[in-house]
């Protein structure tokens, strides 16, 4: 060694297009649900930014922002439908950079994966009439036309993103909803020229893309976040050697950046693994569901434990989980590869970007519970630590992206009292934190939160 202590790569800069991230470590995208109910940007958004700024988070990616009436899933998430969503837009990338933060938005269309009525809509779009069991949609399949106007609505929305000051995009063509939902033979049944082979059901997304890039430039980075699996047994779903050959594609077509995770909601959203006791209960009382029909709530109100067992199985909680996805890409890529998914301990983290398997690491509810976790790697301080208890998912779309695990949310206010009104950049990181940290003792019976009326309420 010569005496010469290795830099950790995690605070080591790096390029995504022509911007340069300050560190290996990405806030991944979770509808924040602080917006207005038609999209305008408030002070509790810039607030909520602002303090994963002030924790030192070098990327931030927003939540899933909707560009027309058919891409919306819920109300008060983020808009880019209009122009007269840019000025609040520009207090909040301002806002986020002067704390050397980068910020992306998240672009998407919500497809197939929305019940309708959640945003007064009557009906929804997809590649195909394919049924949506797990929110009870019934689509439409898209006509050529409307393909065309949803492509260039996506670049329209581009250039409002570039004149709001953010300094890239992620497109969102993941999870099952709209993009990823035609590059998926399970719910793209077009025989015209956007479904059946590959190139014709990878089209929509082409067309996305370049799109954009005619309205952003080239300099302007664009990311895609991208299965790494579909997890479809028994249905057509895509593998992962599918999923790297749409990166290989799209690399050639210019983007800049891949950020893996998996799943769609039919295979049990095994993009959020966790632990469901109590999820489905929490969801229909205070999340996104509390508005569906009332024989609906109470269906699942009954199966709810036995479907929380179900989930358990298929998608618990496992770390680092698409990990093994990402390596795959690295090694076929030669853009940067963004891997998120169950990453909240710093061991895992360094362990994940030393061993090359992948260049960023980005995390969404580990740092819902702690927005100063950058900072606190860094350090090699514990913070509030994430149980992925999935109390902040089930209340997505309905309630703020908050933490609602009673033991990690005392954590996090003791942290972020400790922090108020200090300067970061000048004092030693986490002083008052430190202080605070030895006040909190966490109990053997808290780590997994088992019992759902923890979170409840
Ligand atoms: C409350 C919540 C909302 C989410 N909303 C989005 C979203 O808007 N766009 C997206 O791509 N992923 C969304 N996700 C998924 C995360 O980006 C991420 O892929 C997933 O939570 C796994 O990462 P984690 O283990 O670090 O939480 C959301 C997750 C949570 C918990
Ligand atoms: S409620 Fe808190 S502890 Fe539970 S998954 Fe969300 S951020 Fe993590």
């Amino acid at each position: 060694m010569n005496g010469v202590q290795k830099q950790r790569l995690l605070t080591q800069p790096i390029r995504i297009g022509g911007v340069e991230i300050a560190g290996r470590f990405v806030k991944a995208a979770y509808t924040e649900t602080m917006c207005t109910e038609d999209g305008f940007v408030t002070d509790q958004l810039i607030q909520h930014y602002e303090e994963l700024a002030r924790g030192g988070t070098p990327l931030l990616i927003t939540g899933a922002t909707y560009f027309n009436k058919y891409s919306q899933a819920m109300k008060r998430g983020l808009a880019l439908d209009h122009d007269d969503k840019i000025p609040g837009l520009q207090r909040l990338t301002r806002t986020v950079q002067q704390y050397g933060s980068k910020i992306f938005v998240q672009l998407y269309h919500v497809g197939r994966q929305a019940a309708p009525g959640n945003v007064g809509r009557t009906d929804a779009q997809a590649p195909s009439a394919r049924y949506e069991f797990t929110v009870g949609c019934m689509p439409r399949a898209m006509t050529i036309e409307e393909i065309h106007d949803c492509v260039y609505q996506f670049g329209l929305a581009a250039a409002r993103a570039k004149q709001a000051g953010f300094d890239g995009i992620e497109l969102h063509a993941a999870h099952g909803y709209l993009i990823s939902s035609f590059l998926t033979p399970h719910t793209n049944r077009r025989t015209d020229q956007y479904g059946g082979s590959f190139e014709n059901r990878l089209r929509f997304l082409v067309e996305v893309y370049r799109a954009m890039r005619e309205q952003v430039g080239r300099d302007f980075p664009i990311v895609i976040k991208l299965n790494g699996h579909d997890d479809l047994p028994l249905r057509k779903g895509l593998n992962t050697e599918d999923c790297v050959r749409i990166a290989l594609r799209m690399q050639k077509e210019g983007i800049d950046g891949v950020e893996v995770s998996c799943g769609h909601y039919e295979s049990g959203i095994t993009s959020d693994r966790g632990n469901w006791k109590g999820f489905f209960r929490t969801m229909v009382t205070y999340g996104a569901a509390k508005d569906w029909p009332a024989s609906h709530r109470a269906v699942i109100r009954l199966l709810s434990p036995l479907l929380s067992w179900f989930y358990n199985r298929i998608s618990g909680f496992r770390p680092a989980f698409n990990l093994s996805y990402a390596q795959a890409f690295k090694q076929a890529l030669d853009i940067p590869v963004i891997c998120v998914g169950g990453f909240a301990e710093v061991a895992l983290i360094d362990e994940a970007l030393e061993s090359g398997g992948c260049d960023l690491v980005a995390a969404a509810r580990p740092v819902i519970a702690d927005p100063h976790l950058f900072n606190h790697l860094k350090a090699g301080v514990r913070g509030p630590q994430c149980d992925f208890c999935q109390g902040c998912f089930a209340r997505a779309g309905a309630m703020p992206a908050d933490c609602y695990n009673p033991r990690v949310r005392a954590e996090k206010a003791l942290m972020l009292r400790a922090e108020q009104g200090t300067d970061l950049v000048s004092r030693p990181v986490n002083a008052g934190w430190q202080s605070c940290a030895n006040e909190i003792r966490p109990t053997k019976t808290s780590p997994r939160n088992n019992d759902e009326r923890q979170y409840e309420g």
